[in-house]
């Protein structure tokens, strides 16, 4: 397999490391890797997604321990409240040019912050990049995904 499977992971040294020895990635990798049918932009979008995912539902789960804030949203509200947008997409520029008066040359790699462009604007549509030509295919799925979650938990309370 491609470059993929060296763990380039940034930040804790040690982690990294260990996950080296033990060779925990690479399966997990491999795992993945097997169920899109060894399509590397499906491991690289899975690897990446699943972040969101698991933030979202941490946040879930802080509304449903919330009695007061559980008895109050429907699965709709819930599953707004539990989206966030990925912390940073990559961008490469194809020619020169400035930002916020900031020059930068062609083939610079330029960071979106896009979670922290969605808090400061209020715009939603930063989430799934929903009005550009990388808007993410699963902008429907998770959503829905996230109202079962909470659909499913609060029932479960009721019976
Ligand atoms: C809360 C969850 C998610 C969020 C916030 C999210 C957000 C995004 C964003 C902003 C992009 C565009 C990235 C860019 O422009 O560089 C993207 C792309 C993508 N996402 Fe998601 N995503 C989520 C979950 C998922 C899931 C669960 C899957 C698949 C199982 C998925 C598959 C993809 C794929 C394949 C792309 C690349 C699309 C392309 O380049 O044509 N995403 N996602």
């Amino acid at each position: 397999m491609p470059s993929l499977f060296s763990s380039l992971a940034p930040g804790n040294t040690l982690r990294n490391l260990a996950w080296q020895v033990t060779g925990k990635v690479t399966r997990a990798k491999a795992l993945l890797a097997s169920m899109v049918g060894g399509d590397l932009a499906g491991v690289h979008a899975v690897s990446v997604a699943i972040h969101n995912v698991v933030k979202g539902l941490n946040q879930m789960r802080s509304l449903y321990l919330d009695v007061s804030v559980r008895q109050t949203l429907t699965p709709e509200m819930a599953s707004h409240r539990c989206l966030f947008a990925p912390g940073v997409v990559l961008r490469q520029a194809t020619s020169s040019g400035t930002v916020g008066g900031c020059p930068y040359s062609a083939g610079t790699l330029l960071l979106l912050e896009l979670e922290k462009a969605r808090q400061t604007s209020g715009d939603e549509s930063m989430i799934f990049l929903a009005d550009t030509w990388s808007r993410c295919p699963a902008e429907q799925w998770v959503p829905a995904m996230l109202e079962g979650v909470w659909r499913r938990a609060t029932s479960a309370e009721e019976r």
